[in-house]
């Protein structure tokens, strides 16, 4: 098993949802450590950069509005396999599909406001984390 790194962000609906403190229990109950956090209101520059990859497709202006309606927590999330850890917790893009007991299944209202980011592979995870941290800002490994 590999000792991996993820980007994790708790989006604006869940932030203003005030479940902040439920989404860190499940990440600390599955065994990943916060490495890295801030609050943050994303500018519109930092939303479209963040999202570039989806920069083509018909949802990416909602999505960046969306993203820059409110703080949004983001945090590094460590431990075995953490990408593919963190992407379980999450659940499913759509709340509608993602599995019960998970973050978007209890949190999120749809597919466009559905409570959490997640990094999709490891090489995504080191570029996502360090759009948002500095190498001092993260806890040595
Ligand atoms: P994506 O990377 O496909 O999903 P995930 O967040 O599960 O990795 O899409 C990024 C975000 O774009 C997604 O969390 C919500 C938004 N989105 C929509 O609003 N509509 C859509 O049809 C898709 C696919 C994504």
């Amino acid at each position: 098993m590999a000792l991996e790194r993820t980007l994790s962000i708790i989006k604006p609906d869940a932030v203003a949802k005030n479940v902040i403190g439920e989404i860190y229990s499940r990440f600390e109950k599955a065994g990943l450590k916060i490495v890295a956090a801030k609050m943050k209101h994303l500018s519109r520059k930092e939303a479209e950069g963040f999202y570039a990859v989806h920069r083509e497709r018909p949802f990416f202006a909602p999505l960046v509005e969306f993203m820059i309606s409110g703080p949004v927590i983001i945090q590094a999330l460590e431990g075995e396999n953490a990408v593919l850890k963190h992407r379980d917790l999450m659940g499913a893009t759509n709340p509608k599909e993602a599995a019960p007991g998970t973050i978007r299944a209890d949190f999120a209202t749809s597919i466009d406001a559905n409570a959490v980011h997640g990094s999709d592979a490891v090489e995504t995870a080191n570029v996502e984390i360090a759009y948002f941290f500095a190498n001092t800002e993260l806890c040595p490994r």
